[in-house]
């Protein structure tokens, strides 16, 4: 049976219901195209099931046959993993999106792959919880992709990234078996740990169905500054000096020249403070208490580098600080189409990458211009490249800057993940021998390789 038989589509639909199998082109196309647009793929069919047990059954009719199917969920990925670009069946997992009730007891929550990151925030911080992981693409991305893609976000470097928020999965495997962990034991130590496996597999070992998350109290009192700096060295130094001595500090995000040009324009407000600076720093802070003046003491210790600072108290004023660090990515894709690269280099070589890093990508292509941002507390810097006009900028561009990255002993991968986008370069950082051990897992897991066969492993 092949993906595009009539047949297979009947099938389908015995399972999820008519709706739910989608097979004309214009229905489809939505789900083939990327957030950025640079990766346009085609599928015959999207099937949308609606709870695990329809999961289950359209993964074991798939591999029965052995059609390769990709899971997707809010399809926001940067990496062309959301994609089918091969002509995989697209398998949407949206409709799972039961959010349950909090447990305020274990302090958890037990949440469909299919709930966005913002349904879920809204339900737990009714009951004075977060979800420890926040990011600008909350409103259309999913639990289940998140998971997949171990997001990582702004507040990394105080709960860690998505691995660390999960305490259980529900997964269905490839043979359409349903594994569920979701008890909520804090400690467990009964063998292989398989939501640490499946987060970061980007739907290439399991489809993953629900999750049981932890939860953070809710920390009402949050102050955030924009500080501006001569020189990125300023900024570095002074984000290492917060880091040690701000135990409240809750994101810590820089933007660099090019970037705040960019996004002032496109919201259309002035750099507040500033304005011909080289680096900016995006620093919130929060507490059960007010941390204002734990803030102010840290910033009168770093007086010496700080050119100027806008501090903002209320929801409001934050909300416009915050402004220019999220509306980047939006302010880039209006222009065109980026190759968007997401790297972590160690804090000690930072500073070095960040001024080196536009000369690498002039000398691959000299018509390029390149954006740098990024979540600086966690050495996480986004070097995101345009070619000219907008275009797509040289395929040159990738390996100069990833190799230069993996020479200063940095990964290609901070928190996008490998996708399509980068599967060629995954040897950069990852040692033959690991590959080979990575396959050997897939080839456990997923034996008839239909999950995501496109994915993260080149061929
Ligand atoms: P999708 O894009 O649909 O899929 C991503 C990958 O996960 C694919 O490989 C897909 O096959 C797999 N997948 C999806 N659902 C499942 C499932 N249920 N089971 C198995 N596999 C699955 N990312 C960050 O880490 N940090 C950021 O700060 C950040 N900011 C962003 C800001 C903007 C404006 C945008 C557009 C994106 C941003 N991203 C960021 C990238 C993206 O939002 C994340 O990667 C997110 O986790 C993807 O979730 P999704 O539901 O959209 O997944
Ligand atoms: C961000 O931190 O804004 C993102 O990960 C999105 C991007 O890289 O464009
Ligand atoms: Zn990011």
């Amino acid at each position: 049976m092949i993906a595009s038989s009539p047949e297979l589509a009947k099938a389908l639909r015995n399972i999820v219901g008519h709706e739910h199998v989608l097979t004309e082109n214009d229905l489809t196309t939505g789900y083939s195209v990327d957030w950025t647009g640079r990766f346009v793929g085609s599928t015959p069919i999207v099937v949308r099931p609606g709870n695990t047990e329809q999961t289950a059954s359209v993964v074991k009719l798939l591999n029965k046959y052995a059609i390769p199917l990709v899971p997707q969920g809010g399809n926001t990925g940067l990496v062309g993993g959301s994609i089918p670009m091969s002509g995989e069946v697209l398998l949407s997992l949206k409709r799972l999106n039961t959010v349950e009730p909090v447990d305020g007891l274990a302090l958890q929550l037990t949440v469909g792959a299919g709930a966005t990151l913002a349904e879920t925030q809204e339900h737990v911080r009714n009951h004075n919880f977060e979800i420890g992981v926040d990011l600008a693409a909350r409103d259309s991305c999913t639990i289940g992709g998140m998971i997949a893609t171990n997001a990582g976000g702004i507040n990394v470097l105080r709960y860690g990234a998505m691995r660390e928020q999960l305490i259980g999965v529900e997964a269905v495997m490839s043979d359409g078996t349903v594994i569920k962990h979701l008890e909520g034991l804090e400690k467990d130590n009964t063998g292989y740990h398989l939501p640490s496996l499946l987060a970061g597999s980007e739907g290439t070992l399991a489809v993953i169905t629900k999750a049981r998350l932890r939860l953070r109290p809710r920390l009402q009192e949050k102050v955030t500054a924009l500080i501006a700096f001569e020189s990125v060295h300023d900024a570095v130094e002074v984000a290492t000096r917060l880091r040690q001595q701000l135990p409240s500090l809750h994101a810590l995000e820089a933007i660099f020249s090019s970037a705040m040009s960019l996004v002032s324009s496109h919201i259309g407000t002035q750099v507040p403070i500033g304005p011909n600076g080289n680096a900016w720093l995006l620093v919130e802070v929060a507490s059960g208490t007010d941390p204002f003046e734990e803030f102010q003491q840290a910033l009168e210790n770093c007086d010496d580098v700080i050119v100027d600072v806008a501090v903002a108290i209320d929801d409001r004023s934050r909300g416009k600080l915050w402004r220019f660090r999220e509306q980047i990515t939006e302010a880039i894709a209006v222009i065109g189409t980026p190759h968007k690269l997401d790297i972590t280099i160690g804090l000690a070589r930072l500073e070095k990458f960040i001024n080196e890093i536009p000369e690498v990508v002039k000398h691959a292509d000299p018509n390029s211009s390149t954006y740098l941002f990024g979540h600086l507390g966690d050495g996480n810097v986004h070097v995101n490249v345009l070619g000219k006009d907008g275009g797509e900028p040289s395929n040159v561009v990738e390996s100069a800057v990833l190799s230069y990255v993996a020479s200063l002993g940095g990964s290609i991968s901070a928190e996008h993940g490998i996708g399509t986008a980068k599967k060629s370069y995954l040897h950069l950082n990852r040692t033959s021998d690991e590959i080979r051990f990575f396959r050997n897992i897939k080839k456990a897991l997923d034996p008839n390789n239909i999950m995501h066969p496109n994915c993260l492993l080149s061929d």
